[in-house]
């Protein structure tokens, strides 16, 4: 059964990674694609890819940086000229920065860091949501991290910017519950994608394998997620499958944040 048949779907930070799974996952599942992304020869390839896997899936793709307030108001201006209304958003974009200890942490990646993860993921719930009011319907999957319910060391900005999301979702689900629109945000731990492939390159430069092994021995599971796994969760949450979940923080990983200790 398509879960998403017909129904209108904002992906930012679709080009790759977890977006472009969830993506996959979405066409497969029948919706109509508006890809958001600032990587604009990334995001053709994605769409190329989405059309040759699922011929016929309708896809409007839109160059934007999510953390440029006009970019974004026009990518949703756009969406809704093309499709007539949306049904759901999948808040995905977000960087993860450099590896330092708060007090040596770069200033100017810390601020990058607080505009995409943070004011990237308002400004596209500010420019949705009147829409999806509108509609008395909509489903929102904010993506928070395991980093958005625990600490990470080395990660302070990303941290604190995730956590940020877990109370954005939380809010929003109370504010508008009334309308018909559904918020929860995703927690996944560590998903094999290129930004996670690029962290064990900054942990161990000379051997990034070695890093990837090492955290995946302190999962329950041995391994890492895959993207697949985790689109799988998202084409659930932005379904009318999900009808009374609001305001959660999912967590994808294994089990590995609920360990104390050893595994
Ligand atoms: N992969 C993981 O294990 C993991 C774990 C926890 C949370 N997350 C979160 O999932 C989301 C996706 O991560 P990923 O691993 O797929 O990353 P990725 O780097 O593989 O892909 C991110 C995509 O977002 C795009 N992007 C980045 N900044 C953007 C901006 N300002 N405007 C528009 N597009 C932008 C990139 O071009 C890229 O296509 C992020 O919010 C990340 O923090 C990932």
């Amino acid at each position: 059964m398509e879960k998403l048949k017909n129904k209108v779907i904002v992906i930012t930070g679709a080009a790759m990674g977890l977006g472009l799974a969830s993506a996959l996952e979405a066409a497969k599942n029948g919706a109509l694609l508006s890809l958001v992304d600032f990587n604009a020869e990334s995001l053709e390839a994605a769409k190329k890819e989405i059309e040759s896997k699922y011929p016929g899936t309708q896809i409007l793709t839109a160059v934007a940086d999510v953390s440029d307030e006009e970019a974004v108001k026009k990518y949703v201006e756009e969406t809704v000229n093309t499709f007539g209304r949306i049904d759901g958003f999948y808040n995905n974009a977000g960087i993860e920065g450099r590896q330092a200890p708060l007090v040596d942490y770069d200033l100017d990646v810390f601020k990058k860091v607080v505009d995409i993860n943070l004011m990237g993921v308002y400004y596209g719930l500010k420019y949705i949501i009147p829409v999806m009011q509108k509609q008395e319907y909509g489903r929102i999957v904010n993506v928070a991290s395991v980093g958005g319910i625990r600490g990470v060391m080395n990660q302070t900005p990303y941290v604190a910017t995730k956590h940020a999301v877990s109370g954005i979702t939380k809010t929003t689900a109370l504010e508008y519950g009334r309308f018909g629109i559904l918020s929860n945000a995703i927690a996944p731990g560590a998903i094999l994608t290129p930004m996670v492939a690029e962290a064990f390159k900054q942990v161990n430069p000379s051997d990034p394998q070695a890093a990837e092994d090492e955290y995946a021995k302190a999962n329950p599971t041995k391994r890492l997620g895959r993207p697949e796994e985790v689109g799988k969760l998202v084409v659930f949450l932005l379904s009318e499958d999900c009808s009374y979940v609001n305001g959660q923080v999912i967590a994808i990983d294994g089990g590995q944040s609920n360990a104390y200790g050893n595994v």
